[in-house]
């Protein structure tokens, strides 16, 4: 099974290729493209209504428009269930009302939206044979794709606080001593044992999912495709991405420039010629900018070729 991500700049036609791509990949393999992006076009691409849901368009192709809010307030009520019962001994300090302003803060959609993808390859994997996502603009997109190096980071720091607080029960317990005759144990058992921590057991399975997740992004079958126009701004949004794909060692498989014309076709060699020195011998494809008004992948939208996914066909 292959992922695809389709990244670029607002606008430049990542929805457009994304939902192209999978049109010529289903003709012959099963495809679920996954619109990730919080202004959905996705329906609108197909002709067809989702309004955040999923379709399935024809046998081998499936459509789905994530609603991120539901999303997020998904995410944190599940979270915000694991830390209650995990801190239950706490309820005099009233957790609850620290847990309803982390809804404020900031990452929750960065973390709700990594969490989909996570659920999707893990539960969509085997049922297709490639799962395109089409993501939002630059910034968000980098970000969540960024969380699970970072979050390994921090699960590590707060796995060693942890061991230090275990520690800390240990050296208390050894001092105090065994409970004395007719001495009523107390109602909360707090663990001592790494393995009986419910804390410290919750950062081991996290740092087990996130690790498990970055290997299949920035594995074999894992790629980014990169769309962007021939215009300056387009060209240093770029830039900014090769830059941070690389920092997170995703591996960028293909550039698409959309929009050429034969007016600017000219300042498009110059864009590549420009993002060739930071990306390298990378596949390009070019699409022209279509005058035509079309709606619906099955004939000729916009003129896209019918080459769109040939390059995609890399073997690990
Ligand atoms: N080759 C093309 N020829 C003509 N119009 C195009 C072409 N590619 C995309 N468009 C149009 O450009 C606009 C933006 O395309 P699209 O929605 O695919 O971009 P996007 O990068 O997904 O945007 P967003 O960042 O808002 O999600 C749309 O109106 C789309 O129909
Ligand atoms: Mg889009």
């Amino acid at each position: 099974m292959k992922i695809l991500f389709y990244t670029g700049k607002g606008g430049v036609g990542k929805s457009t290729m994304a939902a192209a791509a999978a049109w010529q990949l289903s003709r012959a393999s099963r495809v679920l493209i996954v619109s990730l992006d919080p202004a959905h076009n996705l329906g609108d691409i197909f002709c067809v209504s989702l309004n955040g849901r999923e379709m399935r368009l024809n046998e081998r192709l499936c459509l789905r428009e994530v609603d991120l809010q539901k999303l997020s307030r998904d995410y944190l009520e599940r979270e915000i269930g694991v830390l209650t019962r995990t801190y239950s001994y706490l309820q005099a300090l009233n957790l609850d009302r620290y847990f309803s302003v982390l809804k404020y803060s900031p990452g929750i959609e960065e973390y709700a939206l990594l969490t989909s993808i996570e659920e999707t390859i893990r539960k969509e994997g085997a049922k297709f044979d490639t799962l395109i996502f089409d993501t939002p603009p630059t910034g968000l997109t980098l970000r969540f794709l960024a969380l699970p190096q970072i979050t390994i980071t921090w699960i590590d720091r707060l796995s060693q606080i942890r061991r230090q607080i275990l520690d800390k029960r240990h050296t208390i317990q050894k001092i105090r001593g065994p409970l004395k005759e007719g001495e009523k144990s107390p109602e909360i058992k707090l663990a001592f044992d790494e393995k009986d921590d419910p804390v410290l057991n919750r950062l081991t399975a996290l740092k087990e999912n996130y690790e498990s997740l970055t290997e299949v992004l920035q594995g074999p079958d894992c790629g980014v495709v990169l769309v962007f126009n021939p215009d300056m701004l387009s060209l240093r949004e770029s830039e900014r991405l090769v830059e941070g794909l690389r920092d997170i060692h995703l591996p960028l498989r293909l550039l698409i420039q959309n929009k050429v014309t034969e007016e600017n076709r000219a300042v498009a060699a110059q864009v590549v010629a420009e993002l060739r020195k930071v990306v390298g011998e990378i596949p390009l494809l070019q699409v022209a900018l279509s005058t035509r008004l079309a709606c619906g992948l099955d004939s000729t939208l916009y003129d896209i070729p019918e080459d769109l996914v040939a390059p995609l066909s890399w073997r690990p």
